[in-house]
């Protein structure tokens, strides 16, 4: 019950966030110390489910230039995704690292979320990243439309790879510094 409450807000802050998308507030933040709050409350809600949550930091900090409330609905989206991709239970991983710059971009932050769940239809793919696309028999779909925003809002971007029947794996880029913007949104 209390996760269903729980699951209750989340959704409605996808919806607030969506209709009235609020103008990020940026500040330096260190996306390590965001995902460590993620993690308390998606380790919850996945033992709540019956599914083990992995985690992978390999990177003592990693300063960005974000919003920090927006960053964590965009943890939570995804991890939640994981958990509901996971109905017989199983284990995800939420990883994070940072790529040096090279020559196609500046400094990374590397955020992997990876699932063992249904997976994703080929003719979904395109799909779920749609305002409303949802395969889950409720009017929903609004987790990854805003994810995606966020990430945009950022100036990087949510890749996701998957194979029905061998889960999903979300992986998102954001600029660990300002000013690698163009670099990556053209990628
Ligand atoms: N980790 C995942 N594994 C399998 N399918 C996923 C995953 N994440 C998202 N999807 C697919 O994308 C759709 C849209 O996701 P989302 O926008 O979060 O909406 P919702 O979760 O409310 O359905 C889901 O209904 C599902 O079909
Ligand atoms: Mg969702």
């Amino acid at each position: 019950m209390l996760g269903a409450v729980r699951t209750m807000h989340h959704l409605l802050d996808n919806f607030m966030t969506f209709s009235r998308f609020p103008l990020p507030r940026m500040t330096e933040l260190d996306m390590v110390a965001v995902l460590g709050k993620s993690l308390e409350t998606l380790r919850e809600m996945a033992g709540e489910h019956g599914i083990l949550m992995e985690s992978r930091i390999e990177a003592e900090q990693a300063y960005l230039l974000g919003d920090q409330a927006l960053l964590g609905q965009l943890l939570l989206n995804l991890g939640l995704n994981a958990i509901e991709s996971m109905p017989v239970g199983g284990t995800f991983s939420l990883n994070l690292r940072t790529l040096p710059p090279d020559r196609a971009h500046g400094a990374l932050v590397e955020i992997r979320v990876q699932d063992c769940g249904e997976g994703i239809a080929p003719e979904n793919l395109r799909k779920i990243f749609d305002p409303f696309f949802s395969t889950k028999g409720r009017t929903r779909g609004l987790g990854l439309a805003i994810s995606h925003a966020i990430a945009e809002a950022h100036h990087g971007l949510i890749e996701v790879e998957s194979e029905p029947g061998r889960g999903a794996t979300f992986r998102v880029l954001l600029p660990a510094e300002s000013g690698t913007v163009q670099e990556i949104s053209r990628k």
